[in-house]
Parts: structure tokens; sequence; C-alpha cells
């Protein structure tokens, strides 16, 4: 299933940039991975948000890849045009700003600076195979519910793995992190499940 929508668990998606800027400042290469990105409405609201937190110099240095099982999806998030109807949760200021209209009737195309930063590879978590390491941030978000506990356990290893130290890994709101990988992060605050890794990679 991938259902999805613009500006879904804003709360999580706003700790989770907040902290990985904080911790990125200065930095001239930037990654972030989002997991199960399903047609692009997650990773583009996180993309907007960082636009805004990172302004327009720093917004240059990231890389965001998208991945999802679908590899479809890859088509729609490179073109990044929805019908209105979808972009309707999309607060004023944003959607003025990183919208413009498509040249379908009552279609909107997300902007080309903000594309342009949006790599999408068709990706299978349950493959444990990282897309890279060094990621500041990593999002995955409704994803890991549909898996058997053990195959969790294993992907946020992997995510661990892939994260650089101190970076930042945000989940879903039901989700809590298993034991045995509770010690591998630190919960940044205490109302999202938003985490900094903790230890270095063995
Ligand atoms: C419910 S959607 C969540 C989308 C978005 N993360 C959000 O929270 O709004 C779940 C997405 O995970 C993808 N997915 C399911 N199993 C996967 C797997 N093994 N590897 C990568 N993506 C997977 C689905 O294709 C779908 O797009």
């Amino acid at each position: 299933m991938a259902f999805s929508f613009f500006f879904r668990d804003l709360p999580t998606l706003e700790t989770a940039v907040q902290h990985m800027v904080a911790q990125t400042m200065g930095r001239s290469r930037i990654r972030v991975w989002v997991a199960g990105s399903a047609k692009g409405q997650e990773v583009y609201t996180l993309a907007m948000l960082l636009a805004e937190k990172m302004g327009y110099f720093s917004f240059q240095n990231l890389r965001i890849d998208a991945t999802d099982i679908e590899a479809e999806f890859g088509e729609i998030i490179q073109r990044g045009i929805y019908p209105k109807g979808d972009l309707e949760r999309i607060p004023k200021h944003f959607f003025d700003r990183y919208f413009q209209p498509a040249e379908q009737e009552g279609h909107f195309q997300v902007i080309e600076p903000i594309r342009r930063r949006i790599t999408f590879t068709h990706h299978d978590l349950l493959t444990l195979k990282p897309i890279g390491e060094g990621i500041s941030l990593i999002v995955c978000k409704n994803v890991l519910l549909h898996f058997q506990p053990a195959e969790r356990v294993q992907v946020f290893k992997m995510f661990h793995h892939s994260l650089s130290a101190d970076s930042i890994l945000a989940n879903e709101n039901t989700q809590k992190l298993p034991g045995e990988i509770v010690p591998l992060f630190h919960q940044v605050a205490s109302d999202t499940q938003v985490y900094r890794k903790a230890q270095p990679n063995a």
C-alpha cells in the first residue's frame, strides 16, 4: 500500500530537519535518504522544509535519495506533477513558493530547484543493502510496520550503519525502536520518533 499525503506527521519531519540542519551546518555535501517514499508526497514535504531551514546556498549541497520497492513511482517523483486535490493540505506559503501550474489543467508541478535535489532509486529494504554511507538523515515512515520483527531489527541495523556519526533517523510515531536497537540511538524528543545515532559502526 502506497498511502501517503503531503505534510503528513509534520512534527516528526520538523524535528528531524531541525536536528539534521544543526548537525550539518557548513558541510559541502549532505545526503538524506527517504526510504519507502511512495509517490513523493513525503520526500517533497521534507525537501520544502529543508529548503526553508537551510537557505538557498546550503540547499544546493543536498542530495535526497528517495527509494521504494515500486519502481514506477520513480517517474512520478522525478516529474513532480500532482493534481490540485492532492495539494490541499499544503500550507499556502509552501504552495505559493514551491509549486507552479503544470501544462495539464488542474495539475501543479514542484519547481525545478526542489526536484533537482531528489534522485529516485528502485530499492527493496529487505535486501538489507544500504544505498550508501555517511548519510545525515534517514526518514522511514509507515513502512516497517508491515515487516516481521526480525526483519525490522535488520533494517534498523542497516540504517545505523548508513548514518554518519551523530546523524538522525526518523520513523513513524506508532513504531518504537525494537529493544535490541535501543542502545544504538538516542531519542532527541520524547514526543516524536526521531533519533540520533549513538554508537559508531562496529
Ligand atoms: C504507506 S506507504 C508510506 C509512504 C510514506 N513514507 C509516508 O509515510 O507517507 C509505504 C511505502 O513503502 C513501500 N514499501 C513496502 N515494502 C517495501 C520494501 N520492502 N522496500 C522498500 N519500500 C517498501 C511501499 O511501496 C509504499 O510506497
